[in-house]
């Protein structure tokens, strides 16, 4: 029997299960340029501020531009193929979270945009419970006077105990007017990328009839999020934090608070009819989507979730490797402290925050880069009180008590890793390489840098 005359079932092609997955490639940076001239491989350990775009991504947006049309009130057939890969784009987003059979999915243009929403949206006398430990953009878009911070967790028991004796002591509210809450839990730490114990804490939410909001801007690109699955109520994250470009955010979940809330933009989109008498305004995801869409940008979002829901097994290896290389490197090192929230062991995305005795964070992250071509963040990372309780306990005479972040990702490669822990060892035990000064509104630079910045621009 010849295979030519019977092709093997899909089933049967044994080949296709032999194929290794392999990881999704990202669009390379160019070289980069540092102070002794050379030009080495960017090394990019700064996924946590924001991810390069997949290939996929960028062909995504590609073929898109092709039929590029106005979208949802045009009647051409560009019009219809543009709608169609919008409204495509939601149910991939929809797939990607897990939500359940009647959950919106609201494009925004960023988590900080997506939680502003919903506190806009919140049923008047509603209790907002946050940990202090959160990020600015989470932590501060809820209306003060009914928001109860709760103190930086010490232990994921610790956490609960907090929640649970907060959600005890909400004010009642009266039988005319019940009061309701809402505790904004985060996934995975933007500082330490520890991951919360979400579960164990939707369900002390749920005991006492709470809601939840999930910040998963951290955790959307290294782990599943199931809406359905952890019984949360509504979820945020980022495109640039997913691989795909800035512009484009989600706010996934239950329909009725934001159904029955004031649009977040007033305008087209948004209303159902307009009269001298009055706007009635639609409801569903529309309704807070006023002025035409980001349909590029939604279809780039589409095309990375998508991606990561295939690929996810390879991208947890991958990660979980590197994770481990930073710490033991990092930790090895004399003079480096690291940072945790919930302990060294407790589980982590691949993110890992620390300081260099006697230097500053931010010459740290700049001599990385300028002499060693790494890409770190260096400051607060927008969670201040987070990084205050942090650098507190071990030490508070650090030079503007501030850290450096390594975040790893798709770009990362071993090499890029035992760079920085190289380098790190270096300043650590002989300080920078070259002269530095510190210039207001730009931070530390080289002094006689021969590197002139004047990239290509791109259009
Ligand atoms: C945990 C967390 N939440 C929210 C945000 C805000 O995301 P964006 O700037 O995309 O709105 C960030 C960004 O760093 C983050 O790390």
């Amino acid at each position: 029997m010849s295979i030519a005359s019977t092709p093997p079932s899909f089933h049967r092609r044994p080949w296709l299960h032999a194929v290794p997955d392999r990881l999704p490639a990202v669009v390379r940076a160019d070289l980069v340029p540092t102070l002794s001239g050379d030009h080495l491989d960017h090394a990019n350990l700064d996924h946590a501020a924001s991810t390069p775009a997949l290939q996929r991504v960028a062909r995504a947006v590609e073929t898109a531009s092709a039929t590029y049309s106005s979208v949802h009130r045009g009647t051409g057939w560009l019009s219809r193929v543009t709608s169609a890969h919008y409204e495509a784009a939601r149910e991939e987003v929809a797939r990607f979270v897990g939500a359940r059979e009647d959950d919106l999915v609201v494009f925004t243009r960023n988590t900080t945009d997506s939680l502003n929403l919903l506190a806009r949206a919140l049923p008047r006398d509603t209790d907002v419970v946050v940990f202090s430990s959160e990020h600015h953009a989470t932590l501060l878009p809820w209306r003060a006077r009914d928001t109860h911070r709760l103190p930086v967790p010490a232990t994921p028991a610790d956490a609960e105990a907090l929640l649970e004796d907060a959600l005890r002591h909400l004010p009642r509210g009266t039988a005319r007017r019940p009061r309701q809450a809402l505790v904004v839990l985060t996934a995975a730490s933007n500082v330490t990328g520890e991951l919360w114990p979400v579960e164990r804490l939707t369900t002390v939410a749920k005991r006492h009839g709470a809601r939840v909001v999930l910040d998963a801007a951290q955790s959307a690109a290294h782990r599943v999020i199931d809406l359905g699955a952890l019984g949360v109520d509504w979820v945020a994250f980022s495109g640039h934090k997913v691989h795909a470009p800035y512009g484009t955010g989600v706010l996934a979940g239950r329909r009725d608070w934001l159904d029955a809330a004031r649009p977040y933009l007033a305008g087209g989109g948004a209303t159902a009819a307009v009269s001298e008498r009055g706007t009635r305004w639609t409801t569903g995801a529309a309704r807070h989507e006023a002025g035409s869409p980001n349909v590029l940008g939604a279809v780039a979002l589409a095309a990375a979730c998508a991606t990561i829901r295939e690929h996810r097994a390879v991208i947890a290896d991958h990660e979980e490797r590197l994770t481990e290389a930073l710490l033991t490197g990092l930790r090895a090192v004399d003079g480096v402290t690291t940072y945790s929230l919930f302990g060294e062991d407790h589980e982590r995305g691949p993110v890992v925050t620390f300081t260099v005795e006697g230097l500053d964070s931010h010459l740290v992250a700049a001599a990385l880069s300028a002499e060693h071509g790494i890409g770190v963040r260096a400051g607060k990372f927008c969670a201040h009180l987070l990084v205050d309780a942090l650098l507190e306990e071990d030490d508070a005479d650090l030079p503007h008590a501030t850290a450096v972040r390594a975040s790893a990702g798709l770009a990362t490669t071993e090499e890029h890793v035992e760079r920085l822990v190289r380098a790190v060892a270096q300043l650590a035990a002989e300080g920078p390489g070259a002269e530095y000064v510190e210039v207001e509104g730009e931070g530390w630079v080289p002094v006689d840098d021969p590197r002139e910045l004047d990239p290509a621009l791109p259009w």
